[in-house]
Parts: C-alpha cells; structure tokens; sequence
C-alpha cells in the first residue's frame, strides 16, 4: 500500500468577492499550523475573480495552501467568449482543477466527454485535476449507483495513461449530500470510494489505482471529517459549505486532532 497523504480541498463555489477571499485566506493561516500541513495537503478553489488575489497572499506570505480553480476550458487560447484557459491558470501557479462537479454536469450541461478534453487540458499544463462523480438520490435508490460513477470515472480517465492517473485526485459527491446537510455514512462512502478505486484498478492498473488520491465531499463538516477521514480507502475531502469560513474549515484541517 502506498502512502497518500491527504488532500482537504475548499471548493467556495461562487462565493466571496476577493476582499472577502483575502480576508478568509488570512484568518485561516492563523488557524492552520505547519504540523497541519505536514499532515495533510489543503488546496483552495476560489472563483477566477479572486484567484490572482489568493496567489498573491500565498506566495507573498508564504502561506501553506496549493492554490485551486473551481472549472476551466478544455482550449488554451481562442474566440471562447467568457471562457478562462488552462495555461491561464497554470500561469497564476494554479496546482489542482475541479472537473466535471455535479454543478457544472447538472446546471452547464458538462458531459462526460468534455470532462475528459478537460482531464486532458489541465494535465497537458502539469496541472492536477480533481475529477468529481456521484450519483443522484434517484440512482442510488434504482440500484445504479456504482454504474453511474464506474461510468464516469471511465469516461474521465479516457486516453490518460496510468502515471497521469497515479498523480491525480478523483473525489466522490454523491448528489443527494451536497449542500443538503445530508452526509453519506461513513460505511457508505468508504463502499463507494472503495468502488471509485477498484473502478481506476480495472481501468488503469493496480499502481494508478494504489496511488491515486479519493476525496469524499458532501456535507463534509468538522463533525464528520474524522470519521470520514478515517475510511480505508478515503484520502481527503472536497468541503463546500463548511470551507467559507475559518473556524469550521480550519476544523475539518485538523480532523486529526478531533477527540
Ligand atoms: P457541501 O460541502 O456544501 O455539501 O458541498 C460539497 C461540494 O459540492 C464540494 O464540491
């Protein structure tokens, strides 16, 4: 068994103007210690408009955080009105992408094979991607979870080779838990992030599948993040909610020291 060192991930959607993302990025690093970072890699996913902010403080104040973008274009430069580049990105020494969240497949219409352009588009930049799958509550109630994400995950990791894989961060939403308050049981989602890894084995071979990093996400509280984080086969957790601010988020950080 590999050691993957966990990644705990702030996705802040769209929120917080970039005052407000200075001023959360600042009360965090009071928060979060260096033994935390030792322990656990923390990434943060702002929206674009405050990204160049973020990095600033990052890297001016030398703060422990990987920088992250929420959603990107799968091109690196064209007549895309309104659309924000990979090679852009990786220009503000942004390390991990979200791909292919349930918000963007649902509400924006993303499909699996764009997904996999977008896979492909941030690996291309030496950047990680973070790929999301989930299923619905419907899903899950006709039996068809494990299908759905199976499907996903393969569809993602089209045309990757295994290293790429190795090195990248997949993260399981089950739709019915995000923003809900409604966490998956830990025995639930450990099922489920075991099924994402035998997926990515079968797939992409036993190495990519040893290596690669599995967040859970949804309604991922600082009352849960321990538990959760203590599931075999769960190396990390993408926050929504509880990100926004420093107090909770910094919890969930340091789930290790909870109890
Ligand atoms: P919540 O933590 O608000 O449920 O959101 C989870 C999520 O979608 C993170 O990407």
């Amino acid at each position: 068994m590999s050691m993957r060192k966990p990644l705990i991930s702030g996705n802040w959607k769209m929120n917080l103007n970039h005052f407000e993302a200075l001023k959360l990025v600042q009360e965090l690093s009071y928060q979060v210690s260096r033994e935390d970072v030792d322990a656990v890699d923390v990434s943060l996913h702002p929206p674009f408009t405050d990204i160049r902010t973020v990095q600033t403080v990052i890297e001016s104040d030398r703060l422990p955080f990987l920088l992250g973008a929420q959603h990107c274009y799968h091109e690196n430069s064209g007549a895309f009105t309104g659309e924000v580049s990979p090679a852009m990105l990786a220009k503000l020494n942004v390390a991990y992408v979200i791909v292919g969240h349930s918000e963007r497949r649902e509400i924006f219409g993303e499909t699996d094979e764009v997904v996999n352009l977008k896979v492909k588009a941030i690996l291309a930049n030496d950047m990680t991607p973070i790929l999301c799958c989930g299923e619905t509550l419907d899903e899950r109630e006709a039996g068809g979870a494990e299908a759905k994400v199976a499907g996903q995950i393969v569809a993602g990791l089209a045309g990757v080779s295994s290293d790429q894989v190795a090195a990248m961060v997949i993260a399981y939403e089950p739709i019915w838990a995000i923003g809900t308050g409604k966490t998956a049981s830990a025995e639930d989602a450990q099922a489920m992030c075991a099924h994402v890894r035998a997926t990515v084995a079968l797939a992409c071979g036993d190495a990519a599948a040893d290596a690669v990093r599995i967040q859970y996400g949804g309604s991922v509280k600082p009352s849960n993040a321990a538990e959760l984080m203590s599931q075999p086969d769960i190396d990390g957790a993408l926050v929504g909610g509880a990100c926004l601010e420093a107090d909770s988020f910094g919890r969930i950080i340091q789930y290790r020291l909870a109890e």
